[in-house]
Formats: structure tokens, C-alpha cells, sequence
């Protein structure tokens, strides 16, 4: 349900060197610096996890606990005790007393997950032990002290369920004192490559294999595809392609079929049968699209300088989409 992890061996560090992510680093690097209350949102799979364990470890806190509880996972009735902790004989079951999150996470962080699914009558309860710093376990009297930095995630947005009456407004602002959001991976697909070779390297380690490329047609598709379980999916679509890919090259084959048919633009993919000047040209374009035409983005991926992708660009007579 929960977990206390106090190892720092791997230290979390997220990939990628868009704008965005550079924009992200200085949003936690903030974070970091105090013990502010963060809201991460974002869709499944984009970083919220990785975020707040490196917002942790940046922080002074780091040598405290790292402690993480899904709300989603907590039934009404289970949720005060794993919470807030239980007495002797609070309640049939309960043999003897019980720390709560709040309290094994003491002098760490405390790593609310799918904040969401809080029912009402935990969201006040929540309310109340932010705004004291104090809490009482179930069944007990004693106030019991606080002491830990509170990081929350949410898997959607928390602004429509506030207008809806589902989710306290005072509650959100208390959270949301510095709010993050995790983009999803396809609006940042010059990540892509480089999230690619961390994760090679990786799992080079991991599964003892020498992988050293990916083939040119796999990256275009790679960076084509919309990714919606986004760098989770990258993550184990990589994976998947290491473990089956024959020599030292992920190739077309290696990648599941929910790759190939969804990616975005299929010319790339059927290049095969088109001659090696058209391939070159609709590659270039692909990943032009994919950086939203940013040319120095695509010129490091392609690895050409920028004035030979303008050359290629005039020569393949590539133009940029009209775009609001
Ligand atoms: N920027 C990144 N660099 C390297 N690895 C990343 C990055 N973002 C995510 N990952 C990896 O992708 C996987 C999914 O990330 P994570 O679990 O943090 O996502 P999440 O948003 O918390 O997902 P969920 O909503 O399902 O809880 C993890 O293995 C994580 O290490
Ligand atoms: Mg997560």
C-alpha cells in the first residue's frame, strides 16, 4: 500500500532537456528549497512519482524518509488509521498501536498519490492536520505533532472537480502552494532520443545486452507515436525492443504493432518502398513535426548542423504546417 524508502543509492533524476523540462527542473529545484506544500499533476506515466522523489532528495529533508501512500488504494475506513495511525483497540482488529504515514514519514516527506480519490470526509480531515501540524490517532486523545513536507499528485486536473463540489477549494490552494504539471510526452517529443539512450543504457545493464542504436525507421516511428502512457510506455517499449532485438541495433521489428500503426504520420514507415531521397526527405520532416519545426532541436537529432538541414529542407522543398 505504502512504502518507506531511504535509499539514496539511485538517485532520481529526470531526462530530457527540452525547454519544458529545463523550465520543470527550476519549478522542483524551487520546490526543493522550502518545505511548501506541491501539487504534481499530469497524465499516467509523465513523471509525477519521479518528480516528487527528486524534489525530496534535493531538499533538505533527504535524509529523512521518503514515504508514499495511494489514496486510491485506501478505503474510507482504512484511510484514518494508514493515515493518521491507531490506538490499542481503537477498533475490532486493532491489537496494538499503529504509526500512520504522517508519522513514519516524521522529519521526511509524506507522498500523497491520486489525491483525487480522497472522499470528502478525509479531505477535511487532511485539511485539519495541514493547518494544525498536530494529528490524533484513532481512538486516541494526544495530539501528536507533525513535522514532515507534503508532496500530493493528482491524475487529472483538481480545478474542475473544485467547480464541481467534489474536491474542497480550501483544501486545493492549501496543496497547490507551488503546482507542477507534468507534460505529456508527446508534447515534448525532442526528448525523445535522449530518454531513448538512458534507457538503453539502462537496461544494457540490466539485461546484460550491448544494444548500441536504434535504427533510423524505429527513432522516426519512436518519435512519430503519441505515447499515451508516456515515458512509462517509452520506458517499456524500449524494453521490449532490447529483449528481442537480434544484434546491437533496436530495429522496425523490435517495436510492438500499437507503435507502428499510431504513429502520427505513416510516410516514415512506409519508406521502405519509396526511393532512399524520399525516405531521407520524409525522415527529416517527421522529425521536423515532431519538435514543432524548432530546427536546432531537429538538427541535433537528425545530427546535421542547422545550415545543411536548411539546405535539406529547400531541396526536399519541406514546408512548415500552418499552426495558430
Ligand atoms: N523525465 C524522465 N526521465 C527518466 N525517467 C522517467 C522520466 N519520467 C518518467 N520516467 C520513468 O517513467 C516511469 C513512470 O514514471 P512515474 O511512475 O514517475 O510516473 P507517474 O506520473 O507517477 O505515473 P502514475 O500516474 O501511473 O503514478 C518510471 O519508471 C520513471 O522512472
Ligand atoms: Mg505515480
Amino acid at each position: 500500500m505504502g512504502q518507506v524508502n531511504n535509499d539514496h543509492s539511485d538517485a532520481p533524476v529526470l531526462v530530457g532537456s527540452s525547454t519544458t523540462m529545463a523550465e520543470l527542473s527550476r519549478l522542483i529545484q524551487t520546490a526543493a528549497e522550502s518545505d511548501i506544500t506541491v501539487l504534481i499533476s499530469g497524465e499516467s506515466g509523465t513523471g509525477k512519482t519521479l518528480a516528487a522523489r527528486r524534489i525530496h532528495f534535493l531538499s533538505g529533508r533527504c535524509n529523512g524518509p521518503f514515504v508514499q501512500t495511494n489514496c486510491a488504494s485506501l478505503t474510507e475506513t482504512l484511510l484514518d488509521s494508514e493515515l493518521f495511525g491507531h490506538e490499542q483497540g481503537s477498533f475490532t482488529g486493532a491489537h496494538r498501536q499503529h504509526a500512520g504515514r504522517f508519522e513514519l514519514a516524521n522529519t521526511g516527506t509524506l507522498f500523497l498519490d491520486e489525491i483525487e480519490e480522497l472522499s470528502r470526509r478525509a479531505q477535511a480531515k487532511l485539511l485539519n492536520v495541514i493547518e494544525e501540524r498536530t494529528l490524533t490517532r484513532v481512538g486516541g486523545e494526544a495530539e501528536v505533532r507533525t513535522n514532515v513536507r507534503l508532496i500530493v499528485a493528482a491524475n487529472r486536473p483538481l480545478q474542475p472537480l473544485v467547480k464541481d463540489n467534489k474536491f474542497r477549494r480550501d483544501l486545493f490552494f492549501r496543496l497547490a502552494e507551488l503546482a507542477i504539471t507534468m507534460p505529456p510526452l508527446r508534447e515534448r517529443r525532442e526528448d525523445i532520443p535522449e530518454l531513448i539512450r538512458h534507457f538503453i543504457s539502462r537496461f544494457n545493464r540490466e539485461l546484460g545486452k550491448n544494444i548500441h542504436r536504434v535504427a533510423d525507421a524505429a527513432m522516426a516511428q519512436l518519435i512519430g507515436y503519441n505515447w499515451p502512457g508516456n515515458v512509462r510506455e517509452l520506458r517499456n517499449v524500449i524494453k521490449g525492443g532490447m529483449a528481442t532485438a537480434a544484434h546491437d541495433a533496436v530495429w522496425i521489428e523490435d517495436l510492438p504493432l500499437t507503435v507502428e500503426m499510431n504513429t502520427q504520420d505513416s510516410r516514415a514507415a512506409s519508406a521502405g518502398l519509396s526511393t532512399l531521397e524520399a525516405a531521407k526527405g520524409a525522415h527529416i520532416e517527421k522529425v521536423l513535426l515532431a519538435v514543432n519545426w524548432k530546427k536546432v532541436d531537429a538538427a541535433r537529432i537528425l545530427g546535421i548542423t542547422r545550415a545543411t538541414l536548411n539546405r535539406k529542407i529547400g531541396r526536399h522543398k519541406l514546408v512548415k504546417p500552418g499552426r495558430k
